[in-house]
Order: structure tokens, then C-alpha cells, then sequence
């Protein structure tokens, strides 16, 4: 399974593996149609975006756990950041699937320290695994269960 709509290349979405197309294009890419309706949290998540544009960058570069690890924790810092001011404008708008939705944001952040602890390992496996699961993630959240409260 690939995702159709990034420019520069064909993400493998079960493995993390990547086939460029072109140089210099980022992996994802945010269209307006994402939009979730406001304007702080459309930047925030150009901003996931761009960071895990980096990290894929850097593990195909490097295939390495220590070489992703400081973009790793920056991605757990801005998705913590982004999180709370998403669920401050989930209570703020009335949004009645917001606690199945925090309990998601929850999973992302359990699973993402899981993975990353076994990738610290130097496992190339777990680090691939940690990739598909972080692009998989962020693209269907962001993508899908975000728009659900612009309703
Ligand atoms: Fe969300």
C-alpha cells in the first residue's frame, strides 16, 4: 500500500520503506482540503509534518535508531504541544467524540516511546517499523479523525 498523494516519492505504509521519484520533494505534503477550519492547528500540523519529513530524511540516510532519536523527541514534544491545544479546542467547540479521540493521542504517544525504545536497541527492523507506524499514524489522523470535529 503506497499514499497516492506525496509528490516526491511512493511510501510504503506497512514496511517505511521509501522509493524517491524525485529529489528534494518533501515526503508528506498538506493540502488545503486537510484543513480542520482553524488556523493554529492547520500550522501545527504542517509542522508534524515537517518533521517527520526530516525524519524519514534522516533514516534514509542513515538507517540508524541514534541518528533519528533527537528528531524522534522533537516529534514527541510537538505532537504533547500540539495535542493540548487540540483538545482545548475540542472542549471549546462542544465536540462529543473528544475522549475517544484523547485516548487516541494517548496510544500515538505510549506507542511511539515503545517503539523508540526498542529501535534505541539498533534495530534497523524496529526502526522501520517505528517510521510506518509514526507516517501511518500521523497522515490517518490527521487526515481523517481531525476533520471529524470541524463538523
Ligand atoms: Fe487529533
Amino acid at each position: 500500500m503506497s499514499f497516492p498523494e506525496t509528490p516526491g516519492s511512493s511510501f510504503n505504509l506497512l514496511t517505511g520503506q521509501c522509493k524517491r521519484m524525485e529529489i528534494q520533494m518533501p515526503l508528506f505534503k498538506w493540502y488545503k482540503k486537510y484543513s480542520v477550519s482553524n488556523k493554529e492547528l492547520d500550522e501545527h500540523h504542517k509542522t508534524l509534518f515537517d518533521i517527520f519529513n526530516r525524519l524519514y530524511d534522516n533514516c534514509l540516510a542513515h538507517d540508524k535508531a541514534h541518528c533519528i532519536d533527537p528528531i524522534i523527541d522533537e516529534l514527541k514534544a510537538y505532537s504533547s504541544y500540539h495535542f493540548t491545544a487540540e483538545e482545548q479546542h475540542m472542549r471549546t467547540k462542544g465536540y462529543q467524540e473528544i475522549d475517544k479521540h484523547i485516548s487516541a493521542h494517548r496510544g500515538f504517544t505510549q506507542r511511539t516511546l515503545h517503539l523508540q525504545q526498542v529501535a534505541g536497541k539498533d534495530e534497523p527492523e524496529a526502526t522501520r517499523e517505528l517510521i510506518a507506524f509514526l507516517g501511518n499514524w500521523l497522515l490517518h489522523h490527521v487526515i481523517e479523525e481531525d476533520k471529524k470535529y470541524t463538523v
